[in-house]
């Protein structure tokens, strides 16, 4: 097989095969197809995309380009992870694996880094000093059978081929490609091991897909995909016009998310009703509840009864960092040393905060990056004491932001200025989660 005559096949808009996939999916794995010719052929799946049939044959080709984690030696429950396109604000995730495992099932949960607007939950777990998100493939088997989560980054071995693909695609112009996209979030996804997936796919400023009916393709796609790879899959379609919950940073987020599981679900509603619902849908997905009314309520009981708690502090201690972060949180996650308060430039309601532009004048304030080099103030972000249809009176705090340099600070704050619209209607109220496409 030569690598040329698949990208001419593709270029030509032809059907692939399965070995085909496998041939290129090996070649980027192993360094044994040079670097031109995968831009080339990306670019060519980006002209003409590839079918769902053939999603699915990429994804698998990508998912075994490296190994695959295999928990049936260590537990026979359920495995569940879920997976976000991303967004402002979005440190579900911190809640959710622990509450999640203590519903019978096992979380092995494989996330990101923070890039642009967007965060990401490796970096908001390591504002936790020593927590220690590389975990050996043995300490993540270990600790699925011991507690039913871990939380980590993927491993050199999981996927690589959606590595290189994924790299090369930023530089040649691929990226947003549904198919592309697709068979990239899943490879990882597949690989990691587990038998059923729940995906939020958000829309709107903040989000990866800014458009309702983008997302909804790409949810559809994402769902038929996976159930192709023979994964359970369902997926969410959550609001991302506006940062979710208070919280926008990384210390922030996981005070935030330690608060939430203390019991406190009045310091950021949106948050705790996505939670519940993320929660809910995932035992139901494993098989492990058949109706999301009950498995609603285990999740909610899961929380009072501190249980999603003590299952967090463990994960905390097994993986490094200090279990006393989740009585304490204030002396755990604290915020940089500069503050400045946006306050209610006129009486009114808040009408919106934009997505976006809080996450980028978060990103100004240190709390992200512009590249993977960039390094993070885990202390810098912004707590949003008011909300869309709050009132407010002028002089009211909005918000406040925390930064280590003034000059970041006043950028920040310029910028965040610009994400607000105060007026004196009150705002339709928004559904967290849209739709849900099975
Ligand atoms: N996230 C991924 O992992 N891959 C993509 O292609 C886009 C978003």
């Amino acid at each position: 097989m030569r690598m040329i005559d698949i990208i001419i096949k593709k270029r030509n808009a032809k059907p692939l095969t399965q070995d085909e996939f496998d041939f290129v999916a090996q070649g980027a794995a192993k360094g044994t197809v040079p670097d031109y010719q995968l831009s080339s052929f990306l670019m060519a799946c980006f002209l003409n995309p590839l079918s769902p049939k053939e999603t699915a044959m990429f994804t698998k080709a990508m998912a075994h380009s490296g190994g695959r984690l295999d928990f049936s030696k260590v537990t026979t429950l359920p495995k569940v992870d879920k997976h976000s396109t991303g967004g402002v604000g979005d440190g579900i995730s911190l809640a959710l694996a622990p509450l999640v495992a203590c519903g019978g099932v096992a979380v092995p949960m494989m996330s990101g880094r923070g890039l642009g607007h967007t965060g990401g939950t490796l970096d908001k777990l390591e504002s936790m000093k020593n927590f220690e998100v590389r975990v050996p493939v043995n300490l993540i088997y270990r600790q699925i059978k011991k507690l039913n989560v871990c939380m980590f980054g993927q491993t050199s071995d999981l996927a690589p081929a959606d590595r290189k693909l994924y790299s090369l695609r930023d530089a040649c112009g691929s990226v947003e490609s549904r198919p592309l996209i697709v068979a990239s979030i899943l490879s990882k996804k597949y690989a990691e091991g587990v038998d059923s997936l729940l995906m939020d796919v958000k829309y709107g400023s903040g989000a990866f897909m800014q458009k309702l009916e983008d997302s909804r393709k790409l949810a559809r796609a994402l769902v038929s995909v996976a159930k192709q790879l023979g994964l359970k899959c369902r997926a969410l379609i959550t609001y991302m016009d506006q940062p979710l919950g208070r919280a926008i940073g990384n210390a922030n987020e996981m005070f935030q998310a330690i608060k939430i599981l203390q019991g406190s679900k009045e310091i950021a509603p949106d948050f705790y009703e996505l939670l519940i619902e993320e929660a809910a849908a995932m035992l139901v997905i494993s098989g492990k509840q058949k109706d999301i009314a009950k498995a609603r309520a285990l999740m909610e009981e899961k929380i009072e009864n501190g249980e999603a708690l003590a299952k967090l502090r463990e994960m905390i201690k097994w993986q490094g960092a200090s279990p006393d972060a989740v009585d304490r949180p204030e002396r755990y996650f604290k915020n940089a040393p500069l503050t400045a308060i946006y306050q209610a430039p006129a009486s009114g309601y808040v009408q919106h905060i934009d997505a976006k532009t809080a996450g980028m004048a978060a990103v100004l304030l240190g709390a992200g990056r512009n590249t993977m080099e960039d390094v993070i103030d885990y202390g810098a972000g912004i707590w949003l004491e008011r909300k869309s249809g709050d009132t407010v009176k002028k002089g009211d705090t909005v918000a406040i932001l925390y930064a280590s340099d003034k000059k970041r600070l006043t950028q920040g704050l310029e910028l965040f200025s610009k994400a607000v619209k105060i007026g004196k209607q009150k705002p339709a109220p928004y559904k967290i989660v849209k739709e849900i496409i099975k």
